[in-house]
């Protein structure tokens, strides 16, 4: 009776341990979905009810600084490289790439030449060359052959394809036999309907419900798929949005010869590759042009920018003040909504929300890079970062202490950058085996004394009358 009883004992000791241990690694599931456009104050300024569950029971960056220019497809490259636009080499939506002599172009979708994507390799890739699978749902870029690859599963570029058959094409790949670790899904609004209100428009609040309602959609379809839990949703975006006004508008026309010039993109960072013998003439028109336009010579581009350095980047580029456009004349386009600008303004700034096994939960961080994210997704799916420009030290409190922690490879530039901070990780390393260890030992204690008194009690059968008898008299009284 006693040595089975002490058995039994020890089992329940040795399983304790072992669940603690189990706690430590243990490579996680990602799911990374962006929402473009969705400005970080679009969840203070309408009812967003899921967005605020994620919130409650995730982690909430109420400030990501992202990448200049604040445009979509730079700031979709940085999130999956980790680098700046000279770095990544994905500068702009349009773009002229003077030794290739070749051109990229959003507007006809011209962006599926593999040479303008192959300065970085997206972590979809690194993914799969350690032995994983990716899957990508309309994310920008992840139609695209890089470096001879494409993710495991992949959706070609539609925007008519519904919200509901991307969602559904992501929990395919995550249940299918060889499951996905990493998915990534995007969706165009609420960037579409941003551009054409006005970020400051009432009816804004239909559209931002409609984005909170395809966020409970996919928390509801991740449940079904019994993935709650097990995935980690990170929600994010690329950019804000600023209100523009036909009031603000700065027309090139009226400064400059267009044939001394070709403007390469246009608002509100105007991108300007003057005509031979032209640079000076164009520089100078420009410069005195209108108060609300910043000119700068390419080499002149304020450092905090990181946006120089690259081919891509033209002789002159023009920045507009926050809420200006610039226009070629009147006859071009013109939208309420814009973004675009210096990435040090606020309502550039977009959402940073997570839920997840590996996240802590009600936890609020004021602020982070975008170049932050890579690392971190690295350090969740287990792989060797690829240099980089973020920090994992700067968000790693984003995750719970239960989480893994891999330790990266001496490559990582993580590593290199912060040369005083290895000795510390594997001091909080060891220290979180420590409290495992210590705390699985707590348990076997416990139960030791436990067993113990349960023997004691159990050969003193009369303990329990005695008390009643004491303890009667007492009552009495
Ligand atoms: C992380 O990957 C390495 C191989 O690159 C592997 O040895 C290790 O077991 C993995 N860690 C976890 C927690 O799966
Ligand atoms: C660049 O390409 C254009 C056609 O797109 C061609 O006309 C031009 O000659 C090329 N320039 C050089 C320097 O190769
Ligand atoms: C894009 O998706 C829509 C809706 O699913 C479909 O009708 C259309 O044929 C697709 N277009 C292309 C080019 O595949
Ligand atoms: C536009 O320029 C004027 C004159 O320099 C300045 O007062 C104003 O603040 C500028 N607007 C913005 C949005 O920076
Ligand atoms: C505006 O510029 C475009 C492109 O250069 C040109 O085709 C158009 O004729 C111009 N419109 C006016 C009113 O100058
Ligand atoms: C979340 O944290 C805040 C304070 O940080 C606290 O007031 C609130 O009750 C917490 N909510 C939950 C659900 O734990
Ligand atoms: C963002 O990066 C800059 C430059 O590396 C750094 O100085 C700053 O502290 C970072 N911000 C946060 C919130 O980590
Ligand atoms: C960004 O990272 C790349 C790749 O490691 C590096 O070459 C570049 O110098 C970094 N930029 C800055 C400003 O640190
Ligand atoms: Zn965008």
């Amino acid at each position: 009776m006693t040595s089975k009883l002490l058995w039994v004992s020890f089992i329940l000791a040795a399983l304790t341990l072992s669940v603690t241990f189990s706690l430590q690694p243990d490579e996680q599931k990602v799911l990374l979905v962006s929402f473009d456009g969705f400005r970080w104050d679009y969840l203070y300024r309408f009812p967003t009810p899921h967005f605020h569950y994620l919130m409650k029971y995730g982690v909430h960056v109420e400030q990501v600084t992202n990448i200049f220019i604040t445009k979509t497809y730079p700031n979709h490259y940085t999130l999956v490289t980790g680098l700046f636009a000279e770095n990544h080499g994905i500068v702009a939506n349009d773009m002229f790439d003077p030794i290739l002599n070749k051109s990229f172009s959003l507007d006809n979708m011209n962006i599926y030449d593999s040479e303008f994507w192959e300065e970085a390799t997206p972590i979809w890739i690194t993914n799969q060359r350690a032995g994983h699978a990716s899957g990508a749902a309309m994310w920008p870029g992840a139609d695209v052959k890089i470096h001879e690859s494409f993710p495991t599963h992949y959706m070609p570029y539609n925007e008519s394809v519904s919200f509901e058959d991307r969602v559904a094409k992501i929990i395919e790949w995550f249940t299918s036999k060889e499951p996905i670790n990493l998915g990534l899904l995007y969706w165009e609004d609420p960037d579409d309907m941003g551009h054409h209100l006005g970020p400051d428009s009432p009816l804004m609040g239909p559209v931002i419900s409609d984005i909170d309602n395809k966020l409970g959609y996919l928390i509801q379809m991740l449940k079904k798929a019994e993935l709650w839990n097990v995935v980690n949703l990170i929600i994010t975006s690329d950019h804000g949005m600023t209100q523009c006004s036909e009031e603000r508008v700065i027309e090139l026309d009226q400064y400059l010869d267009k044939d001394h010039y070709i403007l390469i993109d246009k608002s509100p960072v105007a991108a300007i590759l003057p005509k031979d013998g032209k640079f000076d003439e164009v520089y100078e028109a420009l410069a005195r042009a209108h108060p609300n336009l910043t000119v700068y010579k390419k080499e002149e581009i304020p450092e905090r920018w990181h946006y120089r350095y690259n081919s891509r980047i033209q002789p002159i580029i023009a920045v507009a003040d926050e809420g200006w456009y610039i226009l070629q004349n009147k006859s071009d386009d013109f939208l309420l909504g814009n973004h675009g600008y210096d990435n040090a303004l606020a309502e550039m700034h977009p959402i940073f929300l997570a839920y997840g096994p590996a996240f802590r939960k009600n936890f609020t961080k004021e602020a982070m890079n975008s170049t932050d994210l890579y690392p971190l997704l690295c350090h969740l799916l287990n792989i060797t970062a690829m240099p980089h420009n973020g920090s994992f030290w700067n968000v790693q409190d984003l995750l719970s202490s239960a989480t893994p922690r891999a330790i990266p490879s001496t490559q990582s530039t993580t590593l290199l950058r912060g040369s005083d901070k290895p000795r510390e990780y594997e001091q909080e390393e060891s220290y979180a085996y420590f409290i495992g260890v210590s705390l699985g030992s707590v348990i076997v204690v416990v139960f030791f004394i436990v067993f113990v008194k349960h023997l004691i009690r159990s050969q003193i059968p009369a303990l329990p009358d005695m008390h009643a008898e004491i303890s009667q008299p007492l009552l009495q009284a």
